[in-house]
């Protein structure tokens, strides 16, 4: 069922848009398509009532839906914005891009790499924009380092480790994040895709061939290291708690290098919340350290000069906003294609290198349940 608000005012050039989900994510993307020019968000979705008068007032959005079902079936819209649980992420988007609409989702791309790759067909054959909000790379000081790496290349990088640790940071009580259907898995789908996103594209989209992984619960289930304190986060739960709370990997590449990948919601090991990613060359390191989302000295250079091991700190600031650059992205991808021809005018962009992620993800999983390493489907 839809609820009007009052019409905003719209360019007729603009594109079209449909935000989905009123969370954290929802209303970033809400926010983003409304700052930018040539957008316009016409519909929201969303299933907190108050919260969706409230946000569709605010913002000047005219219809409402309590059910994404109904804001897909829509026949005006250019775009699907997808803020909700990971396990929604499939039907939707497969909807919107059969019904010819492209898609903004959310990272994970699904629960599993069988539903992602689902996606990918979906987008493929309507051939429509499917991109997914790893938005962290779009950092300052991860650009930062695409440049200097590209300028300054530091060799062959052999080895590289990237980790989203948490102290304390189990998502809350009554979470869909904390249950394997709802969200696929714990930190690592959750956190470690982010980190795991930004080493991949840092070092070029190496093909991730082998997977050996570990995944623990011994913090989270037994009632520890919960967002707000450390409650009993399982027993107050409707979801069961059967996702893992730590998880580690050792990725190798098809060009024979390899990724130390690990991520935590609870552990006690860091203070805060840290996030670190490095990657070790044969004439050089770099590493991106943000401690506790520290804005400003989270890039380091190692390198030799006249012989002499120097480290470098570049003053690089990290303004907020980073889904806005993946946001503007899209929307630079969308108008770039519609006017360019060609059979596949949106070939590259339908979700591929994100597809690649889910499928080391679940590789992942599967090598812990097993205990040995297992091999990346290509
Ligand atoms: N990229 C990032 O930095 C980042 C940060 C946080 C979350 N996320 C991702 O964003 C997604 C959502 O996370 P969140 O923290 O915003 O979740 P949330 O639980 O706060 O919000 C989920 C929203 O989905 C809506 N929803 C659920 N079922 C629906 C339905 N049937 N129809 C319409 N709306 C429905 C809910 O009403 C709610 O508004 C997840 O995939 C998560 O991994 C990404």
């Amino acid at each position: 069922m839809s609820t009007s608000t009052a019409p905003t005012s719209s360019d007729a050039s603009d594109l079209r848009v449909g935000v989905i989900g009123l969370g954290f994510a929802g209303t970033t993307h809400l926010d983003a398509f409304t700052a930018l020019p040539g957008a316009t968000v016409v519909a929201l979705s969303g299933q907190e009532p108050a919260r969706l008068a409230e946000l569709a007032e605010s913002r000047g959005v005219p219809e409402t839906y309590a059910d994404w079902e109904d804001l897909v079936a829509r026949d005006d819209l250019d775009i699907v914005s997808i803020g909700v649980p990971n396990a929604l992420h499939h039907p939707i988007a497969v909807a919107a891009l059969r019904s010819g609409k492209h898609v903004f989702c959310e990272k994970p791309l699904a629960t599993t790499a069988d539903l992602a790759a689902e996606m990918v067909e979906a987008a493929t054959a309507a051939d429509r924009v499917l991109e997914v909000a790893y938005n962290h790379r779009r950092r300052a000081d991860v650009a930062y380092l695409a440049r200097y790496l590209a300028e300054e290349p530091i060799g062959r990088v052999y080895h590289s480790r990237a980790s989203w640790l948490r102290r304390q940071g189990v998502p809350g009580i009554d979470s869909w994040f904390t249950n394997k259907a709802a969200a696929g898995g714990g930190p690592l789908i959750d956190l470690g895709s982010h980190v795991l996103d930004i080493a991949l594209s840092l070092l070029g989209e190496p093909r991730v061939t082998h997977v050996s992984a570990v995944a623990y619960n011994e913090l989270g289930r037994a009632g520890r290291g919960g967002s707000s304190g450390g409650g009993p986060v399982s027993s107050r739960s409707t979801h069961a708690f059967d996702v893992e709370d730590f998880a580690s990997a050792l990725l190798r590449f098809e060009d024979g290098g390899s990724l130390h990948l690990e991520a935590s919601w609870a552990s006690y090991s860091k203070a805060h919340e840290d996030i670190s990613v490095e990657l070790l060359g044969s004439e050089g390191g770099v590493r991106l350290h943000v401690d506790n989302y520290n804005t400003e000295g989270t890039v380091t250079i190692y390198r030799d000069v006249a012989g002499a091991p120097t480290i470098e700190r570049p003053a690089v600031q990290v303004p907020a906003g980073h889904h806005q650059s993946v946001i503007a992205e899209f929307l630079d991808t969308i108008r770039a294609g519609e006017t360019a021809g060609g059979e596949l005018r949106f070939a590259g962009h339908h979700g591929e290198y994100a597809l690649h992620r889910s499928r080391v993800i679940d590789a992942a999983y599967a090598s812990a349940a097993a205990g040995h390493e297992l091999e990346v489907p290509a």
